[in-house]
């Protein structure tokens, strides 16, 4: 089943051609540096953007599988979670290739797309080294973990296609979170590759910083906003920054996001008895987070599953056509293409409905 998949969500114009699983190419034309100066994505020039890439990357995903979307079997697209006017972009073009070529139609969730991230296959087999665990025996039930700059759901993963959220961020999501903070420490966007960098050269411990939600886990619940704000004060507090001060803040900052990942991870393991963990998004390329998250893993007798290259950890179209293919064994595909519209604020554990 080959399928030519599209992702404008945000800020990464992203196509791809996928075989089953299988990622045969996963363009993506990042437009981190056109909103470097924004300190985060600004909505109308990401369209613009878009809209001026599309075709360029639409075709460098075809040319590099060498194939032609007549050669496909189906195009999708993600409809949301995501920006609107972003969304659009893509899904227009969706719907132009699907109607010219006669394509089955295949809407996904972006964030199925990052969840199934980690079932994708390399191409070329001397890749597989990188593959951490082998993603093509994956054992329900699991859970999913999906962190991003949007994002930051536990999902308990019945099997494929059907999920149930069982813990979502009250406000920022962990690499929102990571973002602000480099922001903070006058570092660049996106932020959190960069604290990951500097972090490694500091002391974690240096400063006192509070762990969201400390004892109160049970209420599923991630939160960022009491930690950014300790954390301008300290900032603030330290000032003028020095190089090995920046290299402290950014540990402290990072070990206590992610100790707040881990005890909610903890707890979520001990109250859904799974076999597999899933880990997709943007932040999953980070190694000290893996690190953490394979502990528990390894504690708990759970397989960690892990994309196989960073490529498919931020936004790609790759991920997108593999959540596609699962979607087309499942027969879900559009048959009103004219209805399909972007949802923002789509859930993944919910149905796609338009109006
Ligand atoms: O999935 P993604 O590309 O876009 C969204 O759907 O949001 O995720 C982007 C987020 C950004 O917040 C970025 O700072 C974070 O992923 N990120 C990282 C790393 N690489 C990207 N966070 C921590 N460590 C990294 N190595
Ligand atoms: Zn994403």
């Amino acid at each position: 089943m080959k399928i030519l998949s599209i992702d404008t969500s945000c800020d990464e114009t992203a196509a791809a051609v996928t075989e089953d699983t299988t990622i045969l190419s996963n363009i993506i034309w990042s437009q981190a540096s056109l909103h470097n100066k924004w300190g985060g994505v600004f909505p109308s020039l990401a369209k613009r953007a878009h809209q001026e890439r599309i075709d360029f990357v639409v075709n460098k995903a075809l040319q590099s599988a060498k194939c032609k979307v007549q050669n496909t079997d189906a195009v999708a697209v993600t409809v949301g979670p995501g920006l609107s006017i972003a969304l659009e972009v893509g899904i227009s073009k969706a719907k132009e290739l699907s109607t010219k070529y006669r394509k089955p139609f295949i809407a996904v969730n972006h964030i199925e797309g990052h969840l199934l991230s980690c079932l994708a296959q390399p191409r070329n087999p001397k890749y597989q080294t990188q593959v951490v665990t082998s993603n093509s025996h994956i054992s329900f039930p699991a859970l999913g973990f999906i962190a991003s700059g949007k994002h930051t759901d536990l999902v308990l993963v019945k099997g494929i296609g059907e999920y149930k959220i069982i813990a979502h961020t009250i406000d920022d999501a962990l690499g929102e979170a990571l973002d602000k903070a480099a922001r903070m420490l006058g570092l660049g966007y996106p932020g959190g590759a960069i604290l990951e960098k500097l972090a490694k050269e500091g002391d974690e411990n240096r400063y006192n910083l509070p762990i969201p939600m400390l004892g109160r886990e049970n209420q599923f619940e991630f939160s960022y906003s009491g930690l950014k704000t300790a954390f301008w004060r300290l900032t603030e507090n330290q000032k003028p920054l020095t190089k090995n001060k920046i290299q402290y803040l950014a540990a402290s900052f990072q070990n206590i996001a992610f100790v707040h990942v881990e005890r909610l991870v903890k707890k979520a393991l001990e109250k859904h008895k799974v076999k597999s963990f899933l880990f997709g998004g943007g932040v999953s390329s980070n190694i000290e987070l893996r690190k953490r998250l394979r502990k528990i893993c390894l504690k708990e007798g759970v397989v960690l599953h892990l994309p196989y290259s960073k490529k498919l950890c931020t936004d790609n179209a790759g991920m997108i056509g593999v959540a596609a293919y699962f979607k087309s064994l499942r027969n879900e595909y559009e048959h009103e293409i004219e209805k399909v519209d972007r949802l923002p604020n789509a859930k993944i554990d919910q149905q796609f409905t338009w109006e």
